[in-house]
């Protein structure tokens, strides 16, 4: 069984959990898209949903597949967020980003009642940022300040894309990936690399998710 079969019996299980009429976040990623595709072919099949995007590519496929899609502006809650992950411990801490979209992607998730994570069985660790580098999303002005202070943090970080041609964010933003090996209190480091000038915010998402849903090579397995 191969990777992207893992993801998309993840993505696919989680639309179970919509109903007609409801409000749903619309998360970032390869997994999320074949939530999106299925979502499609609900939509084509009569469900009445309104799709709240969390990037302009999330938008862009979504409106590809006919879902109707608002704002923010119109609803202050939305009732289910799906969204993928990079890597996700037990105690349902997350780090996300790896697509670029973590700032609205947290944004979204704060509204919203209920985050339902999909992801891969190779997302799953005990510790998050064991595995994955930290996304940092950080403001161009004075980057190289912003970095040296991420850095007395994590020790070592990458300016994604490279300096020669970073990689602008939907909010033209930069993104610092930063190795950690482990993230023991993710509660506490969030606070602490948003407290940093210059961060927009980070990629930890501590403790905001109510399910993940893993797909597996033995089927479907739940952590909540
Ligand atoms: C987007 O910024 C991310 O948070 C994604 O949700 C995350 O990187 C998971 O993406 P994949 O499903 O593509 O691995």
């Amino acid at each position: 069984m191969n990777t992207e079969y893992l993801k998309k019996i993840a993505a696919e299980k989680a639309t179970e959990e919509i109903q007609n009429g409801m409000v749903v976040g619309l998360g970032t990623g390869s997994t999320v898209y074949y939530a999106l595709l299925k979502l499609g072919g609900m939509v084509r099949n009569g469900l009445d949903i309104i799709g709240i995007p969390t990037s302009e590519n999330t938008e862009k496929i979504a409106t590809e597949q006919g879902i109707r899609l608002s704002t923010l502006a119109e609803y202050a809650t939305i009732e289910l967020t799906i969204d993928g992950a990079d890597e996700v411990d037990p105690h349902l801490n997350l780090i996300k980003g790896g697509g670029a979209a973590l700032v609205r992607e947290k944004i979204i998730a704060n509204a919203s009642e209920r985050l339902l994570i999909v992801v891969d069985q190779s997302k799953v660790s005990q510790v998050i940022g064991t595995t994955y580098a930290l996304p940092v999303e950080i403001i161009q002005f004075g980057w190289e300040a912003t970095q040296r202070m991420v850095n007395q943090i994590c020790g070592k970080s990458d300016l994604r894309g490279g300096i020669q041609k970073p990689l602008i964010t939907d909010n033209g933003n930069y993104i610092l990936d930063c190795k950690f090996n482990g993230i023991p209190e993710p509660e506490k480091m969030e606070l602490l690399l948003n407290n940093i000038p210059g961060v927009v915010e980070n990629g930890i998402f501590a403790k905001r998710a109510d399910k993940v849903i893993v797909g597996t090579t033995d089927g479907i397995k739940y952590m909540e």
